[in-house]
């Protein structure tokens, strides 16, 4: 399967205009473009979503497990609270790549725990929209 599925989750479709001092100002638009020049230079498919509900992510999980070799998913707020996201991502039996735009790791104190790092294949953290391609170079460099 020459695909990998791009999830993003609440409020990342605000993109460019959300707390651009933390987010930056790239819209979700370019977010997808960064990543098909990966895929593209590959010779693979991108599929991306986006969404506010976690069940809609859920399904868009369990859908890129049967049609995908690889997830890139930044689950946004529920990447710190969503166990049904943590579990859809255990189910599948492709990698999932975690992405934060931010460094987690560095504010609020309920950002610093990830309910999903555990099952994903790994983690790019606060280096931007960058970090959405790194991570797709990740799961299609041999
Ligand atoms: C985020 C970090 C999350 O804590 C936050 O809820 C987001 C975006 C990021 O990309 O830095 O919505 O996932």
């Amino acid at each position: 399967m020459n695909r990998l599925m791009l999830i993003n989750g609440p409020n990342l479709n605000l993109l460019g205009t959300r707390e651009p001092g933390i987010y930056g100002s790239h819209t979700l638009a370019d977010v997808v473009a960064e990543v098909k020049k990966v895929t593209d230079s590959f010779g693979y498919e991108l599929d991306d979503f986006q969404s506010n509900h976690e069940g809609a992510m859920v399904d868009k999980i369990q859908e890129a497990g049967r049609t995908c070799s690889g997830i890139i998913l930044n689950a946004a707020a529920y990447t710190h609270t969503s166990i049904a996201i943590r579990d859809a991502i255990a189910s599948v039996p492709i990698p999932v790549l975690e992405v934060h735009i931010s460094n987690i790791h560095t504010r609020e104190e309920f950002r610093h725990h990830s309910m999903l790092a555990s099952v994903c294949k790994g983690q790019v953290v606060g280096l931007g929209i960058k970090g959405y391609r790194y991570a797709a170079l990740a799961l299609l460099e041999k």
